[in-house]
């Protein structure tokens, strides 16, 4: 039985897993436009990539990465003598950011999973960002987990995501952000969240950034967009 539920799970992991890639891979070009053009946006990736408190020639590594969009602002932080690898399962968003950093040599986007990170074993990371991404995870706090893992002692950890907002203007800006996520939400997860993906995804925010927290001492604690973006960042002790 219990041989049973695990397969199932692994099943509905991997309908998800195609899913996303075949949700962003077709709408690549638009999501790129969001990623890059929407309002307060820009300014948050810019905060992101400060929170990982890099150093030049440090190494990052952006799970989750997309069309690229974060990538520019943290090769700015590791300068020309630094490492910043992308990681995304979706080919076409990294066709977009392997355009977006053409011009950089020791920018890589690579094609694999962020919670099963193609990284030699002996990999010296700095700073792991993930925007937008944890949401999309099955066991997002445990992926937090196994990042904190991977920087080590004095690495850093940072998240971005949007989760419904507490702010006392909350209740327009909640019913932009639901319907945000049901049209972003790829169609196999949101048949599994029924008509209430967006609790779901709270939770799931939650539990990661509550994790990141746990692990690390705060080094970013942020509202952004109208208090519908938060941005967490960490240092291991
Ligand atoms: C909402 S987009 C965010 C992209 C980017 N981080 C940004 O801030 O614009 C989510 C991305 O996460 C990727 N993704 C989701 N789960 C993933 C996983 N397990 N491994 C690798 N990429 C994943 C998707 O392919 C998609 O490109």
């Amino acid at each position: 039985m219990a041989g049973l539920r695990s397969r199932l799970r692994t099943l509905r992991r991997e309908a998800d897993a195609e899913s996303a890639q075949e949700f962003y891979g077709r709408w690549a070009d638009l999501y790129d436009l969001v990623a890059r053009r929407t309002p307060g946006i820009p300014k948050l990736r810019r905060r992101g990539a400060a929170a990982c408190r890099l150093e030049p020639g440090d190494t990052v590594v952006e799970m989750g990465c997309g069309t690229g969009a974060n990538l520019p602002y943290l090769r700015e932080q590791v300068g020309s003598e630094g490492t910043v690898v992308g990681i995304d399962f979706t080919g076409p968003v990294l066709e977009r950011a392997r355009e977006l950093t053409a011009e950089y040599d020791n920018v890589h986007v690579v094609r694999g999973d962020a919670t099963q990170p193609p990284l030699a074993a002996d990999s010296d990371v700095d700073a792991v960002l993930a925007t937008f991404v944890v949401g999309m995870l099955a066991d997002p706090a445990g992926a937090v987990d196994d990042w904190c893992d991977l920087v080590g002692p004095g690495g850093r950890v940072v998240l971005a995501n949007a989760a419904s907002s507490r702010e006392w203007y909350a209740p327009p800006v909640n019913a932009v952000f639901r319907a945000i996520v049901v049209l972003s939400t790829p169609p196999t997860t949101k048949l599994r969240y029924e008509d209430d993906p967006h609790r779901r995804l709270d939770e799931k925010i939650r539990a990661a950034h509550a994790r990141l927290r746990e692990r690390s001492t705060a080094v970013a604690d942020e509202r952004h967009v109208f208090g519908v973006v938060r941005l967490t960042g960490g240092k291991l002790e």
